[in-house]
């Protein structure tokens, strides 16, 4: 399903690029005025109606603030933030319609993901989030405010992933962010993570 989705994904994209390319002046007014449901409609395949992801291949995009959403949609354009789908699907969109599709998503509710965790992880996973991450995603990772992504009931996979590639150097955390995790990871290795994505996957209201 994903692939064919991503197929249709990509089938948007080229015509949306191929449309503003043939307009002509009196196109103009069509092109600039691509509604924010319409743009948003091109999202919902993967993410779920109104950004709240049912499963874990797409994280739930609703909720985020504003300032990250632009961020992480302009890192994926320029590959800053790695991705396998989101970088073809962002360089798609300018600048306004960024801005557009991000006002939309953070007037809509976080929604959390229902997920298998383990729950002997979870209490760990606390304890080690206030020491090192409630600094920047205050209220146990589900204020947005802090403009660095929800975690709690996120869906695991993007957040394994997300850590997986700041450790590895394919996207940039806050160099803040790179120390608290080294010495997280100094001090529990990486069963820390483990308890931690569990505490995230564990708040599920
Ligand atoms: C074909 C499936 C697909 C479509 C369509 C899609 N996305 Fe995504 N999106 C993903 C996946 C998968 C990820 C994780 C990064 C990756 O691997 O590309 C993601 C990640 C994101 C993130 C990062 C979330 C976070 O917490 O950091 C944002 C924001 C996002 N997408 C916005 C959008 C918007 C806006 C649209 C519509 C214009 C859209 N996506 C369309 C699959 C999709
Ligand atoms: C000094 C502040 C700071 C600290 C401490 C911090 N973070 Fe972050 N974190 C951020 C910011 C800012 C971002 C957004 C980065 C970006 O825009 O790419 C972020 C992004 C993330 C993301 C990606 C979210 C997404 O949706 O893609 C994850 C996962 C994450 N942090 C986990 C953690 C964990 C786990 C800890 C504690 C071990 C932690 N962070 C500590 C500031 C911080």
């Amino acid at each position: 399903m994903a692939y064919k989705t991503l197929t249709k994904a990509i089938m948007i994209a080229g015509l949306a690029l191929g449309v503003s390319a043939a307009a002509s002046a009196a196109d103009k007014k069509l092109m600039m005025g691509a509604s924010t449901s319409m743009l948003a409609n091109n999202c919902q395949g993967c993410h779920g109606t109104n950004g709240a992801s049912v499963g874990p291949a797409s994280p739930t995009i609703a909720g985020l603030s504003k300032d990250y959403f632009i961020e992480v949609m302009e890192g994926f354009a320029d590959g800053e933030v790695k991705s396998t789908i989101m970088g073809r699907i962002a360089k798609g969109y300018n600048k306004k319609e960024i801005e557009q599709l991000a006002d939309h998503y953070a007037g809509l509710p976080f929604v959390k993901a229902i997920q298998t965790f383990d729950p002997s992880q979870v209490k760990k996973g606390a304890k080690l989030h206030d020491k090192y991450c409630e600094k920047c995603h205050a209220e146990g990772g589900n204020s947005a405010e802090d403009d660095a992504g929800v975690l709690a009931g996120q869906w695991t996979q993007w957040v394994k992933w997300s850590m997986d590639d700041f450790q590895a150097g394919h996207r940039e955390a806050p160099k803040k962010m790179n120390k608290k995790v080294k010495k997280m990871l100094s001090k529990e290795g990486s069963a820390g993570i483990d308890a931690l994505l569990n505490y995230y996957a564990s708040q599920q209201k």
